[in-house]
């Protein structure tokens, strides 16, 4: 894979990761891929490369609109909130932009209309009519994923515009039956509208040669030759009104797709860093990055979904237009979290914010180090192999070293390391690590970096085992023999710093400060301390606790019902993200609110108190618990299918609330009188409403 342009050995390197929607926090699951990101800069820069690391919130697109409008602000103003809780997230988990920007921006107009142009100006643009669904209330055509109904395959309820997640069928969605608008509820239409396409045909010789030739990773440039061998499709680039986004030249009222601008907000983003008071200072040259015979590197980080993008389009928008194509695309697989795509439910679709509330960020950032390699597979976060690693390695390994030796060099020697290197070989064999682990961190093979350096600290134990100061410092005249030893300890501990320190920014930031030094610079581990003095050692890094893996686990499920009860009361089913994805974005939230129904047919709900006065298991029954209710001098017999979630005596004598005016159904087992409310995505997750005590039974709900 080409990683290395130029002859000499300053490298300029541009790097990208994906932009995030700002309609929706960062999750672990983004996390993955800015650490990833943040790391490899990290270790460029460190190298004394130029390298500039940008990125920018994806601000347009429909569910951005409609999440506004849900919440009665503008999209300006819901973006501009999001970019303030993203920065926010990013800095505490020490991923260091060099500069993060919007797609709503002047900059990102600029280039997606000269983009644009050129590429209608060469030809490369068409233009026809389509017919697509339509929201006759709402006025606005429809993406896939704003259509709910039933499969026109297996009839499943509930289904997507695009495909079926209960039989996995794929179709469009004017096959789907008693399709409803999940924006309004109303019955889809279809309507014709002018739509403008990028010919990516018109790239494919281009195309075939650039994926093959090394700028991808080798499972995806086999992945996009089963594109190529089932022919390249031209692009639709157009939406129409109403639509968040840049409005296409000259085009009466049509705008720019949000795939169109978003990756061009790369550019925006670095062109907005040239043009700052730091871009201006340092000379950052926008054309030598971006000209098409640049002799500058480019790279993008990316989750394995959006390889269409960026493999395709992206590259072929870019040659159309007269810029430089990227030097690599850089793809991760997902993040599962013990062994299971990450759940709202189980409590492990983590927020980047909670997480921070509980836990040191320096722990992710190793945890995911240790198991990133430069593959595609999925990335699992273990919370118990999480605790007992970064215990075992960072705090029982590496920083154990230190405080090993801290003490005697403070109390006994003033706080000064020997002259002496007592054992050069090892530090010899510290420093010669140098060129192998800075190999697997050029090939973003992280995990065999820190194998390598765990490896190493093992040995510094080992020595400081061996050696053992705490004993030979009661022995006569062996004071200096502990002096050299734990100046050696410390020398080695420096050494594993510097080769951790772009995965522990902040570890090492604390190291430079107790070893007293300004810098931690890549080189440094070729060059023994000695004779220098350094400060009062502090802990380095607390242990994970059990317990608050625990506390971030119940927040993120005390997440979910909070913003279940405000999904629904926005109707929140509206701002799911437009494009389908195997990841489970920031934005999908709830299960979406299914069809509308008018305030009449609510009305006529007789919502009662009931008190359970019996409840039982029903024989051959798998979900249903028979309960016999009390609403106020009468008793109903209901079936519920909450035996998942309750046992039978943990019901009696509780109050709940039942629909008393449902007609009643003969089932199986008998005769259902009503039906209890219960919510929940199922299984163990099922709630059953739960009325203060004081509620009379048979009061009617309001
Ligand atoms: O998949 C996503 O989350 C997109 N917002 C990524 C855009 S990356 C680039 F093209 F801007
Ligand atoms: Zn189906």
């Amino acid at each position: 894979m080409a990683t290395q342009v130029g002859s000499n050995n300053m490298r300029k390197i541009l790097v990208t990761s994906a932009l995030p929607y700002a309609n929706g926090s960062i999750h672990l699951g983004h996390l993955v891929e800015y650490i990833q990101t943040d790391i490899w800069v990290r270790f460029q820069k460190m190298q004394g490369h130029e390298c500039y690391y940008v990125c920018a919130d994806d601000a347009h697109g429909t569910p951005i609109m409609l999440r506004a409008q849900a919440e009665g602000i503008t999209p300006e103003k819901l973006i501009s909130d999001t970019s303030i809780e993203h920065q926010s997230d990013f800095k505490d988990f020490s991923v260091n932009f060099d500069n993060y920007y919007s797609t709503h921006s002047n900059e990102n107009r600029f280039f997606a209309e000269t983009i644009y142009n050129r590429l209608n100006d060469a030809g490369h643009i068409s233009k026809r009519v389509i017919s697509q669904a339509y929201d006759p209330e709402k006025k606005m055509f429809l993406p896939d994923r704003f259509i709910k109904g039933e499969c026109p395959k297996c009839g499943a309820a509930d289904q997507y515009g695009d495909n079926c997640e209960a039989c996995g069928a794929t179709y469009s969605p004017t096959e789907l039956k008693n399709a409803v608008s999940v924006v309004s509820g109303a019955k889809p239409i279809e309507k014709d509208s002018e739509h403008y396409f990028f010919k990516l045909p018109d790239f494919e010789s281009m195309l075939k040669e650039w994926t093959g030739s090394g700028h991808l990773q080798d499972e995806i440039s086999n992945k996009l030759q089963e594109w190529f061998d089932a022919g390249l499709q031209e692009w639709d680039i157009s939406r129409d009104a109403p639509y968040f986004g840049f409005e296409i030249p000259n085009s009466n009222g049509k705008f720019f797709y949000v795939w169109l601008d978003a990756p061009i907000g790369y550019i925006a983003s670095f062109k907005n860093l040239c043009d700052s008071s730091r871009g201006i200072k340092e000379g950052i040259d926008f054309d030598a990055f971006w000209e098409s015979d640049s002799q500058t590197e480019l790279y993008h980080f990316i989750g394995k979904d959006i390889v269409y993008f960026h493999g395709l389009f992206w590259p072929a928008i870019l040659h159309g237009a007269g810029f430089r194509t990227p030097t690599a695309i850089f793809s991760h697989g997902f993040l599962t979290v013990d062994g299971q795509k990450m759940s709202k439910s189980r409590g492990t679709f983590i927020k980047a914010r909670t997480y921070l509330d509980e836990l040191n960020p320096e722990y992710l950032r190793y945890y995911f180090a240790a198991k990133l390699g430069s593959g595609v597979t999925d990335l699992d976060l273990n919370l118990e192999d999480f605790r007992l690693r970064v215990n075992s390695d960072l705090v029982g390994k590496v920083v154990n070293i230190a405080s090993r030796c801290a003490g005697f060099i403070k109390k006994k020697f003033n706080s000064t390391l020997s002259e002496n290197i007592s054992e050069p070989e090892l530090f010899a064999r510290f420093a010669d690590a140098s060129a192998s682990i800075g190999e697997h961190y050029e090939k973003r093979e992280f995990s065999k970096a820190i194998r390598e350096i765990m490896a190493l600290a093992d040995l510094a134990n080992q020595y400081i085992d061996d050696k053992k100061p705490w004993q030979m410092i009661k022995e006569e005249g062996k004071e200096q023999e502990v002096h050299d030893v734990c100046s050696m300890g410390l020398n080695l501990f420096r050494q594993l710093i510097i080769y951790l320190s772009p995965v522990l920014p902040v570890m090492a930031e604390k190291t430079a400060d107790f070893l007293n030094l300004n810098s931690m610079l890549w080189d440094d581990m070729q060059t023994p301390l000695t004779k220098h003095a350094i400060k009062k050692f502090k802990p380095l890094m607390m242990r994970v606790e059990e317990d608050k893996i625990q506390a971030m686990v119940d927040a993120s499920k005390e997440e979910l019902k909070v913003i279940d009860k405000a999904e629904v009361n926005k109707k929140k089913s509206s701002t799911d993200n437009e494009k389908t994805s195997s990841k489970e974005t920031s934005t999908a939230l709830a299960e979406p609110v299914s069809e509308m129904i008018s305030f009449d047919d609510f009305a006529k709900i007789d919502l009662r108190i009931a008190k359970i006065i019996k409840a039982e298991h029903v024989e051959k029954a798998d979900k249903l618990l028979q309960l016999t209710l009390d609403i106020g001098g009468e008793t109903r017999n209901v079936f519920a299918g909450i035996k998942s979630a309750y046992q039978p005596e943990d019901l009696e004598g509780k109050l709940t609330v039942m629909v008393a005016n449902l007609a009643p159904r003969k089932m199986r087992f008998g005769i259902s009188e009503g039906m209890v409310l219960a919510a929940g995505p199922g299984g163990k997750d099922l709630w059953i409403l739960n009325p203060d005590e004081g509620a009379q039974p048979g009061m009617r709900v309001k």
